[in-house]
Parts: C-alpha cells; sequence; structure tokens
C-alpha cells in the first residue's frame, strides 16, 4: 500500500528556465497577503483577506521545481503576521487603561497598506494573459519570469490548458463530474482536517489555555510568543525541504509528531487535573507543557500549515481552478470559525480529553493522506491530472473517456 500512495516524479517534464530575481519579489509582495490573515488570526481569530488568490497566484507564478517553496511564503507570512500580533499583544497588555486592544486592532492597517500598495505593481500571471487573449504580453511575461527565452514547450501547454478550460463553462457543475472527483475530495477533506488538527485552539487561545493550567498573565502571553516563533521558524524547515523530499512525507511525519505530542500533553493534563478540573503543575511540568505544544506547533507548521494551502492550490486543472480553490477556502474559514466557537464548551465537557479528540483526529487524517495522497512533487501544474490516473486508487476509479481537450503533450511521468 505505501508504494501505491506514491507516483515518482523523478522524470517529471521540467521546462527551461530558473528561479529569477523577478520571479522571486513578485512572489514575496504577493504573499504579504499572508501577514494580514496572520495578524488577524493572532488578535482577534478572525479573518478577512485575500486568500482565495494568493496560494493560487503563487503556484501560477512559480516554476514546478520550485513551487512549494515559494507557495509557502503564504503561510510564512502568516505566520509572521500571528507572531507580530502575539508580541503587540503582549506589548499593549502592559499599557495602563483599557485602550491596549485598540491599538492591538488598529495596528491591523499595517498588513494592509503593505498588500495594497505591493497588489498596485504586482504583475499578472502568464495564465492570466492567456486567458485574457493577450498572447504577446503572456509570452513576454513567461520569459521574464523563468528568465529564459525558450519558453514555447511551457506556453504551448499553458495555451493548450486554456483552451481547454474555455470549453467548461460551468466550473461548478464541472467540478462534480466523476473525472475531477479526486481533485474535489481533496478541495473538501484537505481543509477540513487542517482545521482539525486544533491549531486555531492554540492560536486563538494560547493565552487562556496556558492560565487554565495555571500560568499567570504575563507568562501566558510570553508562552504565546514563543509557540509563535517557532511556528515561524518550522514553516522555514518547510520551504526549503518542500521541494525536495516531497509533500507527503512531511505530512506524515508532521501527523506523526502532533499526535505524539497531544497525547502526551492530554495524559499529564489529565493526570495532574483530572476530571475536576482542580490541581496544579509543577514548574517542571509547566516547562514540559510549553515544550510539547511547541513541538505540536512545529510539526503543523511544517506540514499542515504550509500544505493545507500549497496541495489544493496546485492539484487543480485550469478549468476548475477557480470552483476548486473557492471551496477550499471557504471549507478552510467554516471549520476555522466552528472550532473557534465550540472550543471554550468542549473544553468544558471534554476537558484533558480534548487532547485526546484532536489527537484521533490527525490519526484518522494522516492515514487519509498515506492511503489516498499521491506526491505533487515538482510536476508542472498543467500535467498533473496524470498524478491521479497513475494513482493506485483513484486510477481505477477516474473514467478512462479519451476527452481531446485533455490530451497534452507526451507526459514523462514514470510510475
Ligand atoms: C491555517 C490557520 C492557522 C495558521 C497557523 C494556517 O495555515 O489556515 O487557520 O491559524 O496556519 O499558522
Amino acid at each position: 500500500m505505501a508504494e501505491g500512495g506514491f507516483v515518482s516524479q523523478g522524470g517529471a517534464k521540467s521546462y527551461g528556465g530558473n528561479m529569477t530575481v523577478f520571479v522571486l519579489i513578485t512572489c514575496v509582495v504577493a504573499a504579504t497577503g499572508g501577514l494580514i490573515f496572520g495578524y488577524d488570526i493572532g488578535i482577534s481569530g478572525e479573518f478577512i483577506s485575500m486568500i482565495d488568490s494568493v496560494p493560487l497566484y503563487l503556484s501560477e507564478m512559480a516554476p514546478a521545481k520550485l513551487r512549494g517553496g515559494l507557495n509557502m511564503g503564504f503561510q510564512l507570512a502568516i505566520t509572521i503576521g500571528i507572531l507580530a500580533a502575539n508580541l503587540v499583544n503582549y506589548g499593549t497588555a502592559q499599557i495602563k487603561g483599557s485602550y491596549g486592544w485598540r491599538i492591538s486592532l488598529a495596528l491591523a492597517a499595517v498588513p494592509a497598506i503593505i498588500m495594497t500598495v505591493g497588489a498596485i505593481f504586482l504583475p499578472d500571471t502568464p495564465n492570466s494573459l492567456i486567458e485574457r487573449n493577450q498572447p504577446e504580453k503572456a509570452k513576454n511575461m513567461l520569459r521574464k519570469i523563468r528568465g529564459t527565452d525558450s519558453i514555447e514547450e511551457e506556453y504551448k501547454n499553458l495555451v493548450e490548458a486554456s483552451e481547454a478550460s474555455k470549453k467548461v463553462t460551468h466550473p461548478w457543475k464541472n467540478i462534480l463530474q466523476k473525472k475531477y472527483r479526486p481533485q474535489l475530495v481533496m478541495s473538501i477533506a484537505i481543509p477540513f482536517f487542517q482545521q482539525l488538527t486544533g491549531i486555531n485552539v492554540i492560536m486563538f487561545y494560547a493565552p487562556v489555555l496556558f492560565k487554565t493550567i495555571g500560568f499567570a498573565d504575563d507568562a501566558s502571553l510570553m508562552s504565546a510568543v514563543i509557540s509563535g516563533f517557532v511556528n515561524t521558524i518550522a514553516t522555514v524547515v518547510s520551504i526549503v525541504t518542500v521541494d525536495r523530499y516531497g509533500r507527503r512525507i512531511l505530512f506524515l511525519e508532521g501527523g506523526v509528531q502532533m499526535f505524539i505530542s497531544q497525547m502526551i500533553i492530554g495524559v499529564m493534563i489529565g493526570k495532574v487535573f483530572g476530571v475536576s478540573g482542580t490541581g496544579s503543575l509543577t514548574k517542571g511540568q509547566a516547562d514540559v507543557v510549553v515544550f510539547l505544544i511547541c513541538t505540536y506547533v512545529a510539526a503543523f507548521a511544517w506540514s499542515w500549515g504550509p500544505l493545507g494551502w500549497l496541495v489544493p492550490s496546485e492539484i487543480f486543472p485550469l478549468e476548475i481552478r477557480s470552483a476548486g480553490q473557492s471551496i477550499n477556502v471557504s471549507v478552510n474559514l467554516l471549520f476555522t470559525f466552528v472550532i473557534a466557537q465550540v472550543f471554550l464548551t468542549l473544553l468544558c465537557h471534554l476537558k484533558f480529553g480534548l487532547f485526546f479528540f484532536f489527537a484521533g483526529w490527525v490519526l484518522i487524517m494522516t492515514i487519509f493522506i498515506y492511503i489516498f495522497l499521491p506526491e505533487t512533487k515538482n510536476v508542472p501544474i498543467e500535467e498533473m491530472h496524470l498524478v491521479w490516473k497513475k494513482h493506485w486508487f483513484w486510477g481505477k476509479n477516474l473514467p478512462n473517456e479519451a476527452d481531446p481537450s485533455l490530451q497534452l503533450s507526451e507526459p514523462k511521468i514514470t510510475a
């Protein structure tokens, strides 16, 4: 079964060109969309952002072999936003009187300004120019972002993909077709599972959680700052490894590490506080809890955090891309909202069992990835449909239609 989930990308087609400074700058600017998302999470647990378009923009701009790392700039910006909010909260909590929270809220204007100014300078992606019938501009942009003149093959594939997508007039009806079943399942399952890791219990409520288990006000805010730092640093680990070792290994390792951390925290809190909720942690035990929360956050930050945005942004063919990404974002935000609403009630009812609850979900999602998600590293987006065809499960269940509009140039993916 293990090998069944993998599709070797060793021979995947690689187009000419490389990483250019231009792509790096555009991706950094586009990724700042995540700053406000993150700042919002850290300050209020609410969202206003451009999360629908940023991950897609990054994936369309990046060369296939660096797509993972560049796309994760978005998640890195989210984590920096959260960390900034944690630091601001820590600082404003020291202010006497009741206007500290106003400063925290008002400072959301900073990432908003960065993002707005950046957006003015962002160029269109080649895909978008082709879609809007501007072939020469699209070619020039492709030359510019790949840093080479030999872009013909990639350009041809982009045009073919665009032609195929134009024949599709109802992306919402289309995504329900059997041939898009794997993408549809992933567009729902990945964001759903990402939220069921329980990460936002930590991101929204870390200070409350730390206070509940006996930390003083200051120590609670400081612990949130520490886990915020770990979140950012661990995201960098994912950025530098994802295009080399792939998505699956990060998902699987992250899942196991989150599961172990949550189980140990559950057992420790259960032993000390029991179901009555009374008791107190020794200094040593409190340190261990903070350490385990950090190992949990680190695992999320190099697995489900960035991959929860990367994988959906790279698996949809152009003809269903906007519908697929909209489902992904909606499911993500819906369950972010649900978890934020039910957390305190769950904590009151389940007590330490809350950690086992999320650990159970992490186990399920890790098995799900192991069985159903093929490796997508280094595969050009226009050829991604072949990855499902080669998968032991999806391949058997996809209709074997010879749709000429979906026939791209000879794939070089080896099974
Ligand atoms: C998730 C957010 C979460 C953040 C933590 C993102 O990928 O979508 O819900 O708060 O990671 O870093």
